[in-house]
């Protein structure tokens, strides 16, 4: 083969043998390095990496250990078959009891684009909210202002003045942040698969909330991880499952992953009480803790609560402007100290390379002339609008025996069918009537309870919204 030359950082507190096996394993499951592909021997890949052999022998012995590496006697060292991301075969799945995972999320990401669909199961912000000619304006500026600069490539790390205008935003949430810390992403989902590869490797584990977004969830399990949930409440965690699985000692996880803000799918909001005990406790057991804050702007009952972040500066928190702006962009961001936000600055370097240039100046503009805290102040009464319009709706004509969340921000309402109702069964029934919902098996990689259902509330009108509940009403009290 080539030479493989690996980026190494002599100075940084991760051990070189780590690093290099790190960077396999990451070539691997890329694509970089192909299934069967073979490595140079130690003393070759040593030489062409100025680093002594034991630094790769030790590195072998690790690749081998996370399965990612095999030795044949008398051969060599060669890379696994079934790791790469493209290659991972979806038989892989969880099966649910019903039906495959996998299918039902396909179903209802094309049903949305479906001619007449009322698209309750999928969640996106509303076309009639994006501020598409208020953004042109700002992009308008930034080429008479940058000229060709924006068709070039971007700083590795983002560009610079958005980085610091995201910071600018997030004091106001009691954020401390410095633009060194802020990595811009492809979305909010770019930075959970970058945190995630960066802080597990295939095998370890993640615990998180279930249910789960999909989104999320699917990453982790792609990503080789396995996925140890614990319960929600509406006030926050479930203590008691959460320690369950903090306990646990074998396959400790290596990370905590949790939406104390709007969770998707529950519309739930952590109480300020549960976002210090959470803290504390995972500070007992020294786990990295995430925060997905996607809804963060989206809050429509008094003032947002405070976020993990602002409460510990060793939270890493993911933001994005997909909701609260125009998923289109595909803008998010990762803020994380040191060494590593340098090492997920890597990791997109290697997956994806610099984001778009054009958008994230524009987006700069957009944020440092007040236009996006303008657009909050459009869309948010009426988000609350539909929000309220939903939940009046169900309450008129959904049957007593349903149990409901009443979120106070984000997208979603999660909803308790009596336990004889399947939400698969009515998932197809409402299918034939143009109506799709998100039944609860999409947001959990196991077992999972086949009586909830989520619903959006974020892309139609009040009266589609109503029209759908009635009809939802009307086939439950017809069963
Ligand atoms: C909780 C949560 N996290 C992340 C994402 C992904 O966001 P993005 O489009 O910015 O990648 C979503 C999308 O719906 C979400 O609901």
């Amino acid at each position: 083969m080539k030479t493989l030359l690996i980026p190494l950082d002599i100075n940084a507190t991760k051990p070189l043998y780590l690093q290099v096996a790190d960077y396999i394993t990451e070539a691997a499951r890329n694509g970089q390095l192909k299934p069967d592909q073979k490595l140079p021997p130690s003393r070759t890949l040593a030489d062409q990496n100025k680093v002594h052999r034991s630094t790769i022998i030790n590195a072998y012995q690790e690749l081998k250990a996370r399965g990612v590496l095999a030795s044949r006697p008398g051969s060599g060292s060669y890379i696994e078959k079934g790791l790469s991301e493209n290659t991972v075969s979806i038989q892989k799945m969880p099966k649910g009891d019903v039906i495959q995972t996998d299918e039902l999320i396909g179903e209802i990401r094309r049903m949305h684009w479906a001619e007449g669909v009322i698209s309750l199961g999928y969640g996106p912000p509303s076309d009639e909210l994006m501020p598409v000619e208020d953004f042109d304006r700002s992009r308008q500026r930034v080429l008479r202002r940058d000229g060709k600069k924006t068709a070039n490539y971007e700083h590795p790390q983002g560009y610079y003045p958005l980085r610091q205008a995201i910071c600018a935003d997030l004091i106001k949430q009691g954020i401390q942040a410095d633009p060194e810390d802020i990595l811009i992403t492809a979305g909010a989902l770019e930075g959970v698969s970058l945190v995630s590869r960066a802080l597990a490797a295939p095998g370890d584990s993640v615990l998180t909330e279930l249910p789960q977004y999909f989104g999320n969830w699917t990453n982790f399990f792609y990503l080789g991880l396995k996925v140890r949930g614990f319960d929600l409440l509406e006030s926050g965690p479930d203590w008691h499952s959460l320690e369950t699985q903090l306990q646990d000692s074998a396959n400790r996880p290596r990370f905590a992953f949790v939406t104390a803000d709007h969770q998707n799918p529950l519309g739930t909001c952590w109480t300020m009480p549960a976002r210090h005990q959470f803290l504390k406790l995972l500070n007992k057991y020294d786990l990295p803790v995430v925060e997905d804050a996607t809804y963060r702007d989206l809050t429509y009952d008094g003032l947002p609560h405070t976020p993990l972040r602002a409460l510990d500066t060793d939270v890493i928190y993911i933001g994005t402007f997909s909701h609260s702006l125009m998923p289109g962009l595909r803008i998010g961001f990762v803020l994380c100290n040191g060494r590593l936000r340098e090492h997920i600055e890597r990791l997109k370097a290697i997956s994806s390379g610099p984001g778009e240039t054009l958008n994230q100046r524009a987006l700069a503009d957009f944020l440092a002339t007040g236009e996006y805290e303008r657009h909050l102040e459009r869309i948010i009464p009426v988000y609350r609008g539909r929000r309220d319009a939903l939940l009046n709706a169900m309450q008129a004509y959904f049957p007593t025996d349903l149990r409901w969340t009443h979120p106070s921000g984000g997208f979603f309402v999660w909803i308790w069918l009596p336990e004889n109702i399947s939400a698969i069964d009515l998932f197809y029934r409402l299918l034939k009537k143009g109506i799709t919902i998100a039944p609860a098996n999409i947001f959990y990689p196991g077992p999972c309870p086949q009586n909830a259902f989520r619903l959006a509330f974020s892309p139609y009108p009040e009266d589609v919204l109503t029209r759908a509940v009635m009809e939802i009403g009307h086939l439950l009290k017809s069963r």
